[in-house]
């Protein structure tokens, strides 16, 4: 017997679609029955993503996350190819090189409250309303376990981190009465594009088996895991969940 999928009949935009977690967010809404509008700066990784999906499904729309105007054309762009807008999943980011924190150029400490924060304002500005006026929505947004559990060396990654979990829960808490839930993902060093960062630089096996050594499962996130749990805090199985910070760890926080 087939199920229908347990996001079947929602819409949803995704930031940083285009490559890593975002893409394994991306593909997961669809297997799931969603439809998805992949919100990426970069147009050639945002439509290579799209066009692995059937038109009807998913769409490519160019953009930047920290432009307010970008987010009202996104939320144009979703209304008109899908009809309607139930979840938005604030994945796009960057980290800066892991070192000691003076050493950090207040150009990256810019960039990465910038893209990393501001997302969050601007979208709770443009969709916000739009989720009060229909009484439901679901924002999703990835933090990362190094909110709850800071370590040296990511410093100001972390405190954009802290920022993105405490504007979740103020949001859950303010926008709660409306029927929109507001959730985030805390995520340990995942397969993507980031690892290098992380490690300082330079990816290497010796820097890879450290981090491993200290997630208790042995193993870095996938973007599937972040999927999964994306999908479930976006679906009605999750209708009473908000205002969480949900760790996708491996165990990682616990040492
Ligand atoms: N990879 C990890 O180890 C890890 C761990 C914890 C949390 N996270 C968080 O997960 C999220 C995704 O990370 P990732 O590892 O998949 O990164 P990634 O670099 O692989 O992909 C990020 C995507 O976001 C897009 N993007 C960047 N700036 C943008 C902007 N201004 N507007 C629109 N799109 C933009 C990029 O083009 C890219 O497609 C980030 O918020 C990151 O902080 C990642």
């Amino acid at each position: 017997m087939s199920h229908p999928g347990r996001l079947e009949g929602k819409t949803a935009i995704i930031t940083g679609a285009g490559m890593g977690l975002g893409e394994g967010i991306t593909r997961k809404f669809i297997e799931e029955g969603a439809n998805v509008l992949l919100f990426e700066i970069s147009a050639e990784h945002g439509q290579n993503v799209a066009n692995q999906f059937a038109k009807d499904k998913a769409a490519f729309f160019k953009g930047d996350v920290t432009n307010l105007d970008h987010w009202e054309a996104a939320l144009k762009a979703c209304l008109d190819k899908f009809g309607k807008l139930d979840i938005v999943v604030n994945n796009a980011g960057v980290v800066h090189r892991a070192g000691p924190s003076h050493d950090v150029p207040r150009s990256e400490y810019d960039r990465i409250m910038n893209i990393n924060v501001s997302p969050l304002y601007q979208s709770a500005k443009v969709i916000a309303p739009y989720f009060v006026k229909q009484k439901q929505g679901v924002f999703v947004n990835i933090s990362s376990i190094s909110a709850p559990r800071p370590r040296p060396n990511l410093v100001w990654y972390a405190g954009s981190k802290g920022a993105v979990s405490a504007i979740t829960k103020g949001l859950a808490a303010e926008l709660g009465p409306s029927g929109i839930r507001c959730n985030a993902i805390c995520p340990v060093v995942a397969e993507t594009g980031m690892v290098s960062s992380v490690l300082g630089g330079t990816d290497t096996l010796e820097g890879r088996a450290g981090l491993t050594k200290a997630i208790p499962l042995g193993r870095f996130a996938t973007p599937q895991d972040i999927g999964n749990a994306a999908c479930w805090l976006a679906s009605d199985e999750a209708s009473f969940i908000t205002g969480i910070e949900l760790p996708v760890d491996g165990g990682r926080a616990l040492n």
